[in-house]
C-alpha cells in the first residue's frame, strides 16, 4: 500500500519550506560563503561529463535536506520509476512518456503493450544510419542523377527546434561540403530565404512532423513539393527529393512520399523529446551515424545517473529542486540560460519549448488548479553577448532573474587568448551576480557621494555553473538530458501533466477560421469581438480584397 500523496501546498515539507523562507530566504551569498570555506566544492556535482557548480545558490543545508524532503513527499522516486517503466504517465492523452528508450543501448528491453521499444527504436535507429551514410558519402542520388548536397528540415515546434538546435551545437562535427537549411515557420519568407540559393536537383527535403497534419509544415512541404518540381518537372522526383519523419503513414502516403522513404517514431515520444529519434535524421546526416550514437550515449548516461543517483547526489532532480525554490519561495519568475559557447546559440530557444510547452500548466493532473507558480520563464542569449544588452537587469535590476550558466574548458577553435577571455567572463560574471559591490567597497574606491548608488551592486543574484570539457555529442546528449529530467522532476513535485500541450490548441482553431474569412472574396459577416473583427477588415482592406 502507498501513502497517497497530500496536495503540494499540504506536504509537511512545503510549510516547512514556507516557513524556512521566511528567514532563510534573505540570507545573503556572501554570509553563506564566509561561514563555510569548503562551499564551493561541497556543492558541486558531477554525472555524465557535467560539472554542476550549485554553490551561488541561495540555499542553506537546511534548504537542501527541506526540499529534498519535498521530493521524496511527491513520490518523486515512483514516478522515475513509473516513467522509464512506460507507464501511461501522460494522463490527459493516456500514453506512455519514453524517450529515454530512444537513447537506450542495443540489448536493453523496455516493453509497451507486449512489444519491445528498444528493438524497434534501434531498427529505425540502424534504417538512418544506411540512409545518412548514403548521402554523406553522395550515393543518394535525385532525380537527375546529381548527389545530394542540400538538405532542408522542413518542421515546427520539436520537429525544428531539436534539429537546428543540435545541427548548430555540433556543427564543428558535420559535414562541411552539405548545406543544412531549417525551414519552420508559415510565413513564407522562411521557406523563400532557406531556398533561394539552392538547386532543386541537389535539395533534399526531410519533412518531420509527428503528426504530418501541422498546418504550417504541411504549407511548407507543399510549397516545397512545387519548388522542385517547378524545376525537375517529373512527379517521380517526389520520391529522390522528399523522405519523412512521422509516426503517422497515412497521412505520408497520402502526400505522395514513398513509405519506403519514412523514418518512423511512436506516440510515447513527445514532439520536444524527440530530437534523438529519427527527427534527428538530419543531425545523423550532418553529424554521421557515429557521432549520433555518441550523442545518444550522453543522453543515456544521463539518463541511467537520473535513475539511479540518490536524490542528494542526483543532478537533474537537484537543479529541479532549486529551480522550484527560486520560482516559488524566492519569488523569481524566469530563468536565464547562458551558454558561453558560440555553438549552442539556439540551446535557450530549443529549451523554451522543452521547459514551457512541458510545465507552462494551471491544474493538476486531475484537473484541480495549480495554486502555486509553475514554469518560470526561460530566455537567453550566449555570453558574452547578452553581457553587453540585458545583463544590467539581472545585476541591478528590481527583478530576481536566476541564471543558468553553461561553459567549457577546453575550446573548439583554440584561436589566442579568446578561450581565456571567455572563461574568464563567465566565472566572473557568477561572482560578481552573488557577491556584488557594497556601498562600503564603492565610497572606498574614492567615488563621488551621489554616484554610489548607481556603483553599487546589491549581488545575492542566485546562478548555477554547468561546466564540462568540450562540447562534443556526449556532452550535448547529457546536458540535453539534464533538462529533460529537471523539468520532469518539476512537473512531479506540480503534480502536473509535463507531456500534453492542450493550450496550444484555441489559437490553431481560431487560426482556421480565420483564415476563410480573410480570403473570401466578398466581405464574409464576422462574428469575432469588435478589435479581431475590425484587425480582419483592415487586412482585406489594405491586403486588396
Ligand atoms: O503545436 C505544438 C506542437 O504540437 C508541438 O508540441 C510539436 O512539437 C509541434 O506542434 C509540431 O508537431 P508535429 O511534429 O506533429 O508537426
Amino acid at each position: 500500500m502507498t501513502t497517497p500523496i497530500a496536495p503540494l501546498t499540504e506536504r509537511p515539507a512545503w510549510k516547512a519550506l514556507e516557513a524556512h523562507a521566511a528567514t532563510a530566504g534573505s540570507l545573503h551569498l556572501r554570509t553563506l560563503f564566509a561561514d563555510d570555506p569548503g562551499r564551493g566544492e561541497r556543492l558541486t556535482l558531477e554525472a555524465a561529463g557535467l560539472v554542476f557548480d550549485y554553490s551561488k545558490q541561495r540555499v542553506t543545508d537546511e534548504t537542501l535536506a527541506l526540499l529534498l524532503q519535498l521530493a521524496d513527499e511527491s513520490g518523486l522516486r515512483q514516478g522515475i520509476d513509473a516513467m522509464f517503466r512506460g507507464d501511461r504517465i501522460n494522463v490527459t492523452e493516456r500514453r506512455s512518456v519514453l524517450h529515454v528508450a530512444l537513447r537506450a543501448p542495443r540489448g536493453h528491453s523496455i516493453v509497451v503493450d507486449g512489444e519491445d521499444v528498444v528493438a524497434q527504436v534501434h531498427g529505425v535507429l540502424d534504417k538512418m544510419a544506411d540512409f545518412a551514410a548514403r548521402v554523406r558519402a553522395g550515393e543518394w542520388k535525385g532525380h537527375t542523377g546529381r548527389p545530394i548536397r542540400n538538405i532542408v528540415n522542413i518542421g515546427i515546434g520539436g520537429s525544428d527546434l531539436g534539429p537546428v538546435m543540435a545541427y548548430e551545437a555540433l556543427r564543428h562535427y558535420s559535414q562541411r561540403d552539405l548545406t543544412f537549411r531549417f525551414v519552420s515557420n508559415v510565413d513564407g519568407t522562411d521557406f523563400a530565404e532557406a531556398t533561394l540559393d539552392l538547386d532543386a536537383a541537389e535539395t533534399l527535403f526531410i519533412v518531420a512532423s509527428k503528426t504530418f497534419t501541422t498546418q504550417e509544415t504541411m504549407t511548407n512541404a507543399r510549397t516545397a513539393r512545387d519548388w522542385a518540381l517547378a524545376t525537375l518537372k517529373d512527379p517521380e522526383a517526389v520520391a529522390r527529393h522528399f523522405v519523412a519523419v512521422s509516426t503517422n503513414a497515412a497521412e505520408v502516403s497520402a502526400f505522395g512520399i514513398d513509405t519506403a522513404n519514412m523514418f518512423g517514431f511512436w506516440d510515447w515520444v513527445g514532439g520536444r523529446y524527440s530530437m534523438d529519434s529519427a527527427i534527428g535524421l538530419s543531425t545523423m546526416i550532418a553529424i554521421g551515424p557515429d557521432h549520433f550514437r555518441a550523442l545518444l550515449d550522453g543522453f543515456h548516461q544521463m539518463d541511467e545517473h537520473f535513475r539511479t543517483a540518490p536524490f542528494a547526489r542526483n543532478l537533474p532532480v537537484l537543479m529541479a529542486l532549486l529551480g522550484l525554490w527560486n520560482n516559488d519561495f524566492l519569488g523569481a519568475g524566469s530563468v536565464a540560460v547562458l551558454p558561453y559557447e558560440q555553438y549552442l546559440k539556439r540551446f535557450p530557444a530549443y529549451l523554451q519549448q522543452l521547459t514551457m510547452e512541458s510545465n507552462g500548466k494551471q491544474v493538476t493532473r486531475d484537473g484541480t488548479p495549480v495554486v502555486v507558480q509553475t514554469s518560470p520563464i526561460y530566455w537567453g542569449e550566449p555570453g558574452t553577448n547578452g553581457q553587453h544588452s540585458f545583463y544590467q537587469l539581472i545585476h541591478q535590476g528590481t527583478r530576481l532573474v536566476p541564471c543558468d550558466f553553461i561553459a567549457f574548458v577546453r575550446p573548439i577553435h583554440p584561436l589566442g587568448r579568446h578561450h581565456d577571455l571567455l572563461l574568464a567572463n563567465v566565472l566572473a560574471q557568477a561572482e560578481a551576480l552573488a557577491f556584488g559591490r557594497t556601498r562600503t567597497e564603492v565610497e572606498a574606491e574614492g567615488t563621488p557621494a551621489w554616484l554610489v548608488p548607481h556603483r553599487t551592486f546589491p549581488g545575492n543574484r542566485p546562478s548555477s555553473m554547468l561546466l564540462a570539457d568540450r562540447l562534443t555529442p556526449a556532452v550535448l546528449g547529457g546536458l540535453v538530458a539534464l533538462y529533460e529530467h529537471s523539468v520532469f522532476t518539476q512537473g512531479v513535485l506540480w503534480d502536473i501533466d509535463s507531456f500534453d500541450q492542450w493550450g496550444v490548441q484555441l489559437g490553431k482553431v481560431l487560426a482556421e477560421r480565420i483564415l476563410p474569412e480573410l480570403e473570401a472574396r466578398d466581405e464574409p459577416p464576422l462574428g469575432h469581438d469588435s478589435s479581431t473583427n475590425a484587425l480582419i477588415r483592415r487586412c482585406r482592406t489594405l491586403g486588396g480584397k
